[in-house]
């Protein structure tokens, strides 16, 4: 198990990149193999949730290679060209990977197994196996079909209108792939807005859907095209540099080229809510997603201020809960987060385990049912915290620790590998070496 060791830093001052979108590189896969021709996806991220879709895909005879300028292409021949898989579909530690491919299974005429890490065979699968069981595949699996390893025989299905209960672009997107494999028009309607890369390339693939505020409808058997992919950096990766341009004083610092689709962008508004500057430059479209270089800098003068989070703000930031519950504990006041017990069924429980690590380091935290109440403006003290095998609770961690009194030592830093491998160099290259480094070891 690897540790990254994290000291204190002053302010930060400078640009950076960060990794392609992990949302985006596992879509761009997906319908590449379901498109006929080539799809050149530009700024794939090499990680190893993406890296758990790519084999997925090859074992279902998709054809995917590597360019010398390092575009991944996918030659696809549409959903006929896949064939059914010799073995298991090991999704590792990748919900996106199982929730989505579980869609694209039920829709094929094959028998279909998928499995993944420990993680992942402990969260839920009923919000994507109920819905497409009703659509008629038939699925199997733990617990009645709820949990992992799941088997799914596929094939003839029927479109499906659904309300899921959860606000998920990962269900949304899994019954749209299914829908795209079925008979007739299928409809899901949202109970709050999620991001919607799947819809945006779907249309950039050719098919036509049919979007009205929450409800989107997708009729089946429709072809989709293969074309250029360029995959805008990764907003939740980039949260983790802008978050330490807020709490660290007299930071500026701005990452380019990163997606800013609004069904990702809670965090920002959240961030510019607490007092931080946030400004949005050079706003363009790449290929179907808004993208923009993403300045934050500490409050002039004043502190962050403590929010209330909670409602439709929730999808948009939900993969930041972490990472802002440390903006919370550095700001003066009460942050309450509501309406996220979603969060509990993420790669580990990230209330649980926000709440637990960031007490570690001296802040006043405490676990709700659906949140975290953190009462800001205690000083943090480095501690010894773990991952809990989580890439977001290892670098939300990390950026505690720049603001923490002494060391911070982070267990089961290796799990950044999951969305961010470069982070731990990242993170040194920024915090300025041996004044006030982060090493792994
Ligand atoms: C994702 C959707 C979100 C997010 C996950 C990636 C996606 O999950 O937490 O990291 O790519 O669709 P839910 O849709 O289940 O909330």
């Amino acid at each position: 198990m690897a540790e990254l060791r994290v000291r204190p830093s002053e302010g930060w001052q400078g640009t950076l990149r960060v990794p392609g979108d992990k949302s985006i590189s596992h879509r761009a896969l997906i319908l590449g193999a379901l498109a006929h021709g080539t799809t050149r996806v530009r700024n794939w991220l090499p990680a190893g949730d993406c890296w758990s879709t790519r084999r997925c895909l090859l074992a279902l005879g998709a054809a995917i290679a590597e360019e010398p300028d390092g575009a991944v292409v996918v030659t696809g021949g549409g959903p006929q060209a896949l064939r059914e898989p010799e073995g298991i579909l090991d999704c590792g530690n990748a919900g996106t990977a199982m929730r989505l491919l579980l869609g694209v299974a039920a829709g094929l005429p094959h028998f279909t197994v998928l499995d993944g890490d420990a993680s992942l065979r402990r969260r839920p699968m009923r919000r994507v196996t109920e819905p497409l069981a009703r659509m008629g595949a038939r699925v199997d699996g733990r617990q009645g079909g709820a949990t992992a390893p799941l088997a799914v025989r596929g094939g003839g299905l029927r479109a499906i209108r659904w309300q899921p209960e959860v606000a998920s672009a990962q269900v949304k997107s899994s019954i749209l792939l299914a829908g795209l494999l079925a008979d007739g028009e299928t409809v899901v309607e949202e109970p709050a807005a999620t991001r919607d890369h799947t819809e945006r390339m779907l249309r950039g693939f050719g098919a036509r859907l049919d979007v009205a505020g929450t409800r989107i409808a997708l009729t089946g058997g429709q072809r989709l095209t293969g074309r250029q992919v360029d995959v805008p950096g990764d907003l939740s990766a980039a949260a983790f540099f802008l978050a330490a341009a807020a709490i660290l004083p007299g930071s500026r610092v701005t990452v380019q080229a990163v997606g800013i689709n609004p069904g990702r962008t809670g965090f920002l508004d959240v961030l510019a809510e607490m007092g931080a500057e946030v400004a949005l430059t050079e706003q363009r479209d790449v290929t179907g997603e808004p993208v923009a270089d993403v300045t934050v800098a500490a409050p002039a003068g004043g502190r962050l201020r403590g929010v209330r989070v909670a409602g439709e703000l929730v999808p948009r930031l939900v993969d930041e809960v972490p990472i802002l519950a440390v903006v919370a504990a550095c700001a003066q006041g009460d942050t309450v987060i509501a309406d996220a017990a979603d969060l509990r069924t993420k790669e580990s429980d990230r209330l649980h385990e926000t709440a637990v690590h960031l007490a570690r380091m001296g802040a006043a935290i405490e676990e709700r049912r659906d949140g975290l109440q953190i009462r800001g403006g205690a000083r943090l003290v480095g501690a010894e915290v773990d991952s809990a095998g989580d890439h977001r609770m290892a670098m939300a961690l990390a950026i505690a620790g720049l603001a923490a009194r002494g060391e911070t030592v982070i267990g089961g830093a290796e799990s950044v590998g999951i969305s961010f491998p470069e982070f731990p160099r990242a993170l040194a290259a920024f915090a300025g070496g041996d004044r006030s480094g982060a090493h792994a070891s």
